[in-house]
Formats: C-alpha cells, sequence, structure tokens
C-alpha cells in the first residue's frame, strides 16, 4: 500500500519513494523530510525551519539512501522517485547520537524544547563520555580567538562554550553559551527574512561563533532589533531581555502565561502579533510562523513596543489600568 505525504505549496504531480519499507507518494519538490513527517516519522531537526532556506549545518537529520556512500541530510535532500530510505538503521542512530552528544557535551541545552530532551534519550545521548566540561570562557576570550587555532581543553576535560550572557541592551539578550551554531539566525537576520546583515559566523572550527562585525556590541552594531533571530532561535541563546530577567529571578513560569493573537497597531501591514501574558503582563510578543504575510518575522515596533501597554503611570501596582 502506499501512504500519501502532503506538503504545501508544491505541485501535482507526485514522486513515490520508499522510507522503512512502506511506499510514500508525495509531491514533486518535497524533501525526505517531508515525506517522513507526512507519514508520521519524527525526524530531529535543529537547523532546518519551513521558512527558512536549508543549510545543512547541524547534520542531526541524516537518514540512510540507497546507494548513497553518506548518510544525506534529510531536510534538504529532495525526494525522487524509487529511492530507498533508512531514517532508523544502526548507521542512522550512532550518526545522530553522535551530533547530540558532541552538542551536548559542550552546549547549555536546558532551554531546548521537550522534543530536543527526547531525542536525547532516544538516541542513548552521553554527552559525560567527553570528560566533565572545561572552565567556562570568562567573557570575551572566544570572541578573540584565532580562526583554525584550536586548543584542546586541558586534562582531559570537555570544551565547551560556556560564557557569560551579552546584555548590552534593553531588548534582548544574546546567551552564546547556549548556542548550536545552528546558523537561523543568521539566515533570519541576511536574506532569508531580514536582510540587514548584522550576524555572521565568526571564526572556524570549535571557535566558530555567531558575531557582529568585529564583536562590536549589538547598539553600536548594524541591528535594527527586528528580534526575527530570537524568533528562530531553538535553544534560548537569543532571548527576550524580559524573559531572561524573569528566568533569572525564578518567576518566569511558562505554564501559568497565555497568549493572545492580535494585530500590530503601529502601521497598515497589520501583522499579527502573539502576546504572551503572565501575571496580567506581557512578558514577550511573537508571530506566527504559518502567517502568509509576515512567516514570524515583525519589526522593532510589533516585537518590542509593547512597554507602553503596561507602563502607564495611572498603571495600579498589579499593571492594570486604574478605574477612572
Ligand atoms: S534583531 Fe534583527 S537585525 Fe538584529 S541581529 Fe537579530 S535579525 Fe539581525
Ligand atoms: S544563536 Fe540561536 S539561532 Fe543563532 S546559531 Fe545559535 S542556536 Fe542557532
Ligand atoms: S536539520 Fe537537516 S542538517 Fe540540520
Amino acid at each position: 500500500m502506499t501512504a500519501t505525504a502532503t506538503a504545501s505549496g508544491r505541485g501535482t504531480r507526485t514522486v513515490t519513494l520508499t522510507i522503512d519499507g512502506e511506499s510514500v507518494s508525495v509531491p514533486e519538490g518535497s524533501t525526505i523530510l517531508e515525506a517522513c513527517r507526512g507519514v508520521g516519522i519524527d525526524t530531529p531537526t535543529f537547523c532546518y525551519l519551513e521558512t527558512l532556506t536549508p543549510v545543512n549545518a547541524c547534520r542531526v537529520c541524516v537518514v540512510e539512501l540507497e546507494g548513497s556512500r553518506v548518510l544525506v541530510p534529510a531536510c534538504a535532500r529532495k525526494a525522487e522517485p524509487g529511492m530507498v530510505v533508512r531514517t532508523d538503521s544502526e548507521r542512522v542512530r550512532q550518526s545522530r547520537k553522535m551530533v547530540l552528544e558532541l552538542l551536548a557535551s559542550s552546549v547549555d541545552l536546558s532551554y531546548a524544547p521537550d522534543d530536543v530532551q527526547g531525542y536525547l534519550t532516544r538516541y542513548d545521548v552521553e554527552p559525560e563520555r567527553f570528560g566533565s566540561p572545561a572552565a567556562p570562557d570568562a567573557g570575551g576570550e572566544r570572541d578573540r580567538a584565532a580562526t583554525g587555532r584550536h586548543h584542546a581543553a586541558p586534562d582531559g576535560r570537555a570544551a565547551t562554550v560556556a560564557q557569560p550572557v551579552k546584555v548590552d541592551n534593553e531588548l534582548y539578550v544574546r546567551d552564546y553559551a547556549r548556542c548550536i551554531l545552528c546558523y537561523k539566525c543568521v539566515e533570519a537576520c541576511g536574506v532569508d527574512a531580514q536582510n540587514t546583515f548584522a550576524i555572521a559566523v565568526a571564526g572556524r572550527g570549535f571557535e566558530a561563533r555567531i558575531s557582529t562585525e568585529f564583536a562590536t556590541p549589538l547598539p553600536d552594531s548594524a541591528c535594527v532589533y527586528c528580534g526575527n533571530c530570537i524568533a528562530v532561535c531553538p535553544t534560548g541563546a537569543l532571548m527576550f531581555k524580559s524573559e531572561h530577567d524573569m528566568r533569572r529571578a525564578g518567576t518566569w513560569d511558562e505554564p501559568r502565561q497565555t497568549v493572545t493573537d492580535t494585530i500590530c497597531p503601529y502601521c497598515g501591514v497589520g501583522c499579527t502579533l502573539q502576546l504572551h501574558v503572565q501575571d496580567n503582563r506581557i512578558v514577550k510578543v511573537t508571530s506566527p510562523l504559518d502567517h502568509d504575510v509576515t512567516l514570524g518575522n515583525l519589526c522593532i515596533k510589533g516585537r518590542f513596543g509593547w512597554q507602553f501597554v503596561q507602563n502607564r503611570a495611572d498603571n495600579g501596582p498589579d499593571g492594570r489600568v486604574a478605574q477612572q
């Protein structure tokens, strides 16, 4: 029997391939990932997002393709007629485990979504086998690291990207100890959305890091504070300052938050805003990824210009507008 996987925005012709022994038909132009998802196969991804161009940076989505010497990234490889794909072979599991172990041993994944924690369990990830973590960067060392000069951590410890959080403005923070170098923020800041190019990957190898030009603080950089990079960051490395401060204070409580859709009041484009509200205060603003106008992107006004709602002089201590 042939299962049919759907993918929006594709042509009407279909291609049929075999995934884990099952015949699957997808619209021509679909990726292997879309074919897998269409038939309910949960494939981990880090650098992939529907709204961004695939960059094949993380390799956690790899699958085995009959006739191919190497594993192929499911997120970028187009489905072709007659392909025979295996998503859960020993080779695939081993490769995903290694990628996850290298990340989990060097990056703080504690704010990553639940499905990432699930993958760590599914692939039996043992980051501790790389040794205990080396001492964190005191601040700025990774920004100054010379290209291509990797020095192994001392005493057989695991090298990490641990470093202090960069807090240099009132809108968002950069906590690169949580950065998995998925490139999503770079893409969102570049040609995929914002075309501002305020951030890029600097350095090579283990010293590769996301950086502004010459590691200049954000207020001195080309950043226009659209926050579209925060919207795509999968690990909490880029975060609203409001969320960062509340997490530090121990008051961030996502299960208690409500999310309300509204329309940005600032201009005629009318972007959809999702207000995340806790204790009657807006704590951050997002926009739905599947909105066909904005694709999750906003400008500085929609993303950050909401303090006026709760900072009026006549607001009571709970943030409510006092009755006249
Ligand atoms: S806030 Fe916008 S302009 Fe600034 S780094 Fe992020 S994506 Fe680029
Ligand atoms: S800051 Fe976030 S979005 Fe950017 S590369 Fe790191 S993990 Fe990815
Ligand atoms: S999700 Fe496919 S390479 Fe990163």
